[in-house]
């Protein structure tokens, strides 16, 4: 079976909403996520993981801290998180308050790495975004995202 890490960083609660909502969306195509907040993931969990999806909120529109740290400490396993799946989300406090460019920086990183990174033409195109706490819009992106990660992996695995 698929191993799902769904790693996030979260001070008040917003984007471990969207991260409860991309792996409720995988559950829809029948693949579970491990979902852990950022502070209880390691590199042993990112070299087990087929997909690894990491969501921050936009802080002076880029990532927190706390996520750059694992991103850093992810040098020991240069070259070999090559072929995994990347997707990346972001929760901020205004429209146009950073969050594409808070995604595309994980993006950037999940590139180095060697992922696998699925745009998307009709949804939220770089990941899902959510604007304070996730509204009806934002939860339906994050259920989007998390049934075509979740799509993509199957086709990746047959
Ligand atoms: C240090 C810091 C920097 C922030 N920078 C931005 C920013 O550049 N743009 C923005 O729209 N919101 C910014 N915010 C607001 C958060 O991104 C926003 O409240 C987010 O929804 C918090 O997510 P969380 O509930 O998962 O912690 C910042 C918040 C903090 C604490």
């Amino acid at each position: 079976m698929a191993n799902v890490l769904i790693v996030y960083y979260s001070r008040s609660g917003n984007t471990r909403k969207m991260a409860e909502s991309i792996a409720a969306g995988m559950k829809k195509e029948k693949v579970e996520a491990d979902i852990r907040d950022v502070k209880d993931v390691n590199a042993a969990d990112l070299l087990a993981a087929d997909a690894i999806v990491v969501g921050s909120p936009t802080y002076y529109g880029s990532m927190a801290a706390d996520i750059k740290r694992l991103f850093d400490e992810s040098i020991r396993l240069h070259g070999k998180l090559d072929g995994k799946i990347g997707a990346a989300f972001a929760s901020s406090a205004h429209i146009g308050g950073g969050n594409e460019t808070t995604i595309l920086d994980i993006l950037h990183a999940m590139l180095i790495h060697g992922l696998i990174v699925q745009g998307d033409w009709q949804g939220d195109h770089y990941g899902p975004v959510a604007i304070g706490a996730p509204d009806k819009r934002a939860t339906q992106e994050c259920l989007r995202a998390g049934a075509r990660i979740a799509r993509l992996l199957k086709k990746l695995a047959a």
